[in-house]
Parts: C-alpha cells; sequence; structure tokens
C-alpha cells in the first residue's frame, strides 16, 4: 500500500522531534500502522539543527502544505491561537486530517475545529496536546469507555512541576529554573502560560470535556499560578506532611462540575506526591476502575514527539473506517455532549491550608477559632511556630476539612478584618486524592 504522506508545519521542539522519531523508527510505525508514513513537506522559517531532513520538501509559508494535494494528514506544531486555527480550519476545509499538540488551540476553539471536522469527515487528533509523552487522553477516551469517571487529578504542566521541586529540592530562585526550563525547550513561548496555571487550565479543559462529555470551556476554568508561593509555605507544608503540587482538578457533583488549576497540599506518602522535575502525572478515579495513575514525561522534543506520531498511526489505521464509527473526538457522540454546567471556584469544595500572621498574645487563637467554627469549618490540625516570632507576629497554619470556598472566603476576610491579624492570609487548597 502506498504510504500516507504527512506535512509537518513548524519544526522547532516538537516538530523536529516528530520528525526524528518518524525517521529513525520507520520500519516499525509502518508494522504499526500497515503501510509507511512519510513525511512529504516541511513548513519552516528555521532549520532545525537537531534534524537532518535531507531531500525532504522545505517551505516557509505553512498553507503551501495545507493546499498540497499530496498531503493526507497535516501535523500542526507552529502554537498559538489565531494562525494555527486559520491552519486547521484550512486543512480540514480541504479534506486533510490534523494531528495537533496545540492545547490552547484545542481548549479554545476546539468545539468549533471539531464541528468542520465532523462535517467533513476528517480526523483532528490532539494526544499530545495532554501531559506530552503520557497517552492519557486514549486511556480516558477508550480504556476507561466503561466507566462514569468520578474526578480527575494532574500534575499537567512540567514546567511549573520543575520549577516547584528545583525550589523544594535545591533551594534554587524561581527565576533561575525558569530560565533553565526555557532553555530545555519545556516552557510555552509565553512561559507566565506555565506559570500562571494557563497553560494546565488548557489541558484540564480539555481533559474534563472527554471525562465528562461536555464541551470545551476554557473560559469558565479557574486557574491560579505558582508565582506568589514562598518557601515557608512549602515547608509548613512539609511539616503537616504534605506536599504542594500545581494541581488541576476535575470533579463531577450533583450541581455541576468543578474544574480548576491551583496549587495544592496533597499528602507526602501519595504516589502523585513524588511527581517531580519535568514529569507529569495524572489520576482518573472512575466508577467501575477506581483510581488509576498515568505518569511520564510531560513536555520534551521526543516524549511530546512519541504522543505525535501515535497519532498519525491512529489516524492512518483510521483512514479507511466508515467516519461515523471513528472514535469521536471529545469522547462522547457529539449530539450526545451535557450541559452539565462547569461551577464557579467559590461553590468548588476542597480542604485548605491556612497561614495567619497573628499576634502573639493570648486570646488570639480563640478568634481564629470562633471565626472557622462560626462558618462551620472544622479544623483537621493546627501548627503555630513560636521560635517564628517576628516583629511580634507569630505564624498559625492550621488545615481545614473539606467545605464549600465560599464559606472560606468570608472567614479569610472576617480574619483579615481583626486587629490581630496582620498580612494577607495564605489559602491553599488541600486534596487527599483517595
Ligand atoms: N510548557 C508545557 C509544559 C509544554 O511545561 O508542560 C508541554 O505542554
Amino acid at each position: 500500500m502506498k504510504p500516507v504522506k504527512v506535512g509537518i508545519c513548524g519544526l522547532g521542539t516538537v516538530g523536529g522531534g516528530t520528525f526524528n522519531v518518524l525517521k529513525r523508527n520507520a520500519e516499525e510505525i509502518a508494522r504499526r500502522a500497515g503501510r509507511g508514513i512519510e513525511v512529504a513537506q516541511i513548513a519552516t522559517r528555521h532549520p532545525n539543527p537537531k534534524c537532518d531532513t535531507g531531500t525532504t520538501a522545505i517551505t516557509a509559508d505553512i498553507f503551501d502544505v495545507v493546499n498540497n494535494p499530496e498531503i493526507d494528514i497535516v501535523v500542526e506544531l507552529i502554537g498559538g491561537y489565531t494562525l494555527a486555527k486559520e491552519l486547521v480550519l484550512k486543512a480540514i476545509e480541504n479534506g486533510k486530517h490534523v494531528v495537533t499538540a496545540n492545547k490552547a488551540l484545542i481548549a479554545v476553539h476546539g468545539n468549533e475545529i471539531f464541528a468542520k471536522a465532523c462535517e467533513k469527515g476528517v480526523i483532528v487528533a490532539f494526544e499530545a496536546s495532554v501531559a506530552g509523552g503520557i497517552p492519557v487522553i486514549k486511556a480516558i477516551r477508550e480504556g476507561l469507555a466503561g466507566n462514569r469517571i468520578n474526578w480527575l487529578a494532574g500534575i499537567i504542566n512540567g514546567t511549573g512541576n520543575f520549577i516547584l521541586t528545583e525550589m523544594r529540592e535545591k533551594g534554587r530562585t524561581f527565576e533561575d529554573v525558569l530560565k533553565e526550563a526555557q532553555e530545555l525547550g519545556y516552557a510555552e513561548a509565553d512561559p507566565t502560560f506555565d506559570v500562571e496555571g494557563i497553560d494546565a487550565a488548557h489541558k484540564l479543559t480539555i481533559l474534563a470535556s472527554i471525562a465528562f462529555g461536555i464541551p470545551l470551556q476554557f473560559d469558565k476554568a479557574y486557574t491560579e499560578g505558582i508565582a506568589r508561593l514562598t518557601t515557608a509555605d512549602v515547608n509548613y507544608a512539609e511539616a503537616l506532611g504534605y506536599r504542594i503540587k500545581h494541581l488541576g482538578v476535575a470533579r463531577r457533583t450533583d450541581a455541576g462540575i468543578e474544574l480548576r488549576v491551583h496549587p495544592t497540599l496533597i499528602p507526602a506518602d501519595r504516589l502523585i506526591a513524588n511527581v517531580n522535575g519535568v514529569m507529569n502525572a495524572v489520576m482518573v478515579n472512575g466508577d467501575a476502575v477506581g483510581s488509576t495513575l498515568y505518569y511520564g514525561a510531560g513536555a520534551g522534543m521526543e516524549p511530546t514527539a512519541s504522543a505525535v506520531v501515535a497519532d498519525l498511526v491512529d489516524v492512518t489505521r483510521a483512514l479507511t473506517t466508515d467516519p461515523n464509527n471513528r472514535v469521536p473526538h471529545l469522547a462522547f457522540q457529539p449530539d450526545s455532549l451535557s450541559d452539565h454546567p462547569i461551577l464557579p471556584i467559590s461553590a468548588c469544595e476542597s480542604a485548605y491550608y491556612l497561614r495567619i500572621q497573628a499576634k502573639d498574645h493570648p486570646g488570639v487563637l480563640a478568634q481564629v477559632a470562633t471565626i472557622l467554627s462560626e462558618r462551620g469549618i472544622n479544623i483537621e490540625s493546627i501548627m503555630q511556630k513560636e521560635a517564628e516570632v517576628q516583629d511580634g507576629l507569630v505564624p498559625v497554619i492550621l488545615v481545614t476539612h473539606r467545605v464549600v470556598e465560599q464559606r472560606i472566603d468570608d472567614a479569610i476576610a472576617a480574619l483579615e478584618a481583626l486587629d490581630d491579624v496582620a498580612d494577607k492570609v495564605v489559602r491553599i487548597r488541600v486534596e487527599q486524592l483517595n
């Protein structure tokens, strides 16, 4: 059978990795796919010194690839929202299948893109958009198809996890580690996407849609980054038996779906609390299977290429199947998506770590306890660091039981209004993940 012809748009970190993996493993890939997968054209403005592109046709114009009648599958690896959207929609219009690693594109414009793809009977595959090399989309969409998914929680930004790990283990500064993540090709073009949690929210939006069968709703995701985390909180969390991880959490409740990205205390003995460096991990809890955990490299040249190439193999295998019988883009049939709402963060439920800078004199703890008990907030543990009194202020650290966020918001406002409390109260959510 004739090889499938692929056009790669973008020869950066992931594009270069994809080219190299396709070339190096060509024979093995053909044995799996049933026919060869050949890169017929590459669109790039700059050569990638890590790729020997040999005689492969190169163009500087990405639209040459989508308009090339020879190309069966367009691989979109240019990133960003605007040009990438134009490119993908044009490829679909031209009847080409698309493979993309672009989580921003899928999270923000995916509903429109999938509708167009269904209309044209083409596939848009996006395994590499979430958690780099971990086949978590396939696991949820296909491997767990018999389950009602209850919740999922993941470390889904490698750069953020790399920064937190290096800060905790080596005491390095935030800026220093971020610079290294950029040099290693882990960080987004705009690294604020990594540190502010936007990249993780893109990925969480995608995972929630395929887990719960809802349209993509990135604009409703609650997003909080890691930039405001202090070493003090990292150390107090450790003393309480927790690790702080930047977590994306999606949970189904009767009232709606929680969709939130924020720093989170996790019990230190959980496997996921020990996922370090650029590694990602996603826990998925289904009613039949219970909790499952998927772990691997969440960013980088060849790990991400591994997912792109797997999609190319999937698309190649599916070329001859009836379009109506293919795996649906968002796991559920397009006319069976549910309108279960996404909850605002104030209606989400979690346990909380609070750090209060309190005046060191009698009665302060009693006031704190009263404010919490009046709002029905149960304290799980409390710690006062006498040794750390500074300017007459002592850090009081406590962990609550699970409660709706609105009550914690009210309690924090009341605590901050006390004369005996200085500064803002630090609040970090806590998940037991059991
Ligand atoms: N910037 C992303 C990360 C790349 O660090 O996880 C992979 O999506």
